[in-house]
């Protein structure tokens, strides 16, 4: 009587699902970091945090007993498709062990901070990064009021001419910064007093701009200019598909960035105006203070639109984004530059030309943090009580 013959070894079928199973899950938490990381909609840390270790514990899981089974069948017959079906297991069974966690955890990741003082404008956003042009010697940006440089030392010029060419950088970063917001509130369909501000913020950022580097060519000796940002050729501007999530991201945005950091920048600003004696520094500082608080306003009537336009999820955005901005005033300056700062035995000589004492930094921020806090909170209640029609 014949047997039965004997099993063939572990399945194939089993093999390939662990396969397709492995590059799902590579697939899925790559949508989900492309959705949701580095945004104001991130996922909560603790959904983020689980399914990274779930996710990472099942790939490896699949990824041994794939690799066993091809590893089986290679020994019984070691032909060129069953090394294809090892070398092709352990690629992809390695890639989405590691790949998985980390794309689940920046699906959870916030938007990133980008710092509080150190700039007389808004930030200009480039997907996670806050970026500035680079420098070149010209004088097409150098247009404004030149200080007196006469009695200055050369540290102190030197140093005067890196604080604001500092804040030049950031004054021109922040002009197509605000073509981003003109760009988004017409993507919006918002009124047209919005977006009529914010072309008219993004003219005054050029006027803040050219002043700042008009100061810092005079100290340099020299007239600085700025090189071509090939980074925005990409674009930067773009919203999610989402409404929702677009109002989300234009709201979060605008609160940092416009009602928090404008409105912050614009009260340092008044300090250093309390010490300034040369003229074209006070003009400029001048004007500073006056735009940059009217920003802080634009971007509150930013809020109050997409408030308006997305309700409740809008709303836990903006409280949420809130909540988990620092509470310390972080320097934007380059730290070396910081350090020459303080090894100045007179800052009287900064102060004069209009620079700010960053001993203030912290206190006005704590200041205007509980302020927009305090401002925030009386937004979405206002909002609330609209939508739940219960009387004021
Ligand atoms: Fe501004
Ligand atoms: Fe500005």
């Amino acid at each position: 009587m014949n047997q039965p013959a004997p099993a063939n070894g572990p399945s194939r079928a089993i093999a390939i699902a662990c396969n397709v199973g492995l590059a799902l899950m590579l697939g899925v938490s790559f949508g989900a970091c492309s959705k949701y990381g580095c945004q104001s909609t991130h996922l909560p840390e603790s959904t983020g945090y689980t399914l990274a270790g779930i996710t990472c514990a099942l790939c490896l899981a699949m990824t041994i007993v794939a690799t066993v089974i091809v590893v089986k069948h290679l020994r019984k017959e070691s032909s060129a498709a069953n090394i294809l079906g090892l070398v092709a297991t352990l690629g992809i069974g390695v890639g989405s062990t590691l790949a998985t966690p980390f794309l689940w955890i920046m699906a959870a990741s916030n938007m990133p901070n980008l710092g509080s003082f150190g700039g007389w404008g808004r930030p200009l956003r480039i997907g996670r990064r806050a970026i500035t042009p680079d420098v070149k010697a010209s004088s097409e940006w150098a247009k404004g009021p030149r200080p007196r440089v006469e009695g200055l030392d050369d540290e102190t010029r030197s140093v005067l001419a890196d604080l604001w060419l500092h804040d030049a950088r950031k004054e021109h970063a922040s002009v197509p910064a605000f073509g981003q917001v003109a760009w988004q509130l017409v993507a919006l369909g918002a009124p047209s007093d919005l977006v009529r501000r914010a072309h008219i913020s993004c003219l005054q950022e050029i006027d803040h701009a050219e002043r700042c580097f008009a100061l810092a060519s005079a100290y340099a000796g020299h007239d600085l200019g700025v090189q071509a940002m090939p980074e925005l050729s990409a674009g930067g501007a773009a919203l999610p598909v989402d409404r929702t999530r677009a109002l989300v991201k234009v709201a979060t945005e605008a609160l940092i960035d416009g009602a928090l950091l404008e409105d912050y920048n614009a009260e340092l600003a008044k300090t250093a105006l309390c010490d300034v004696k040369d003229a074209a520094a006070r003009e400029a500082l001048t004007r500073i203070v006056v735009d940059e608080a009217e920003h802080a306003r634009l971007a509150w009537d930013i809020i109050a639109f997409c408030l308006d336009e997305g309700g409740a999820p809008v709303s836990r955005a903006l409280s949420e984004t809130f909540a988990r901005y620092g509470n310390n005033a972080e320097s934007l300056y380059d730290p070396d530059l910081v350090r020459r700062v303080d090894a100045l035995a007179d800052k009287t000589p900064l102060y004069a030309h209009g620079r700010i004492r960053f001993e203030m930094a912290q206190p006005v921020f704590q200041l205007r943090k509980t302020a927009a806090g305090a401002k925030l909170a009386e937004l979405l209640g206002v909002r609330r009580r609209e939508h739940t029609g219960v009387a004021a």
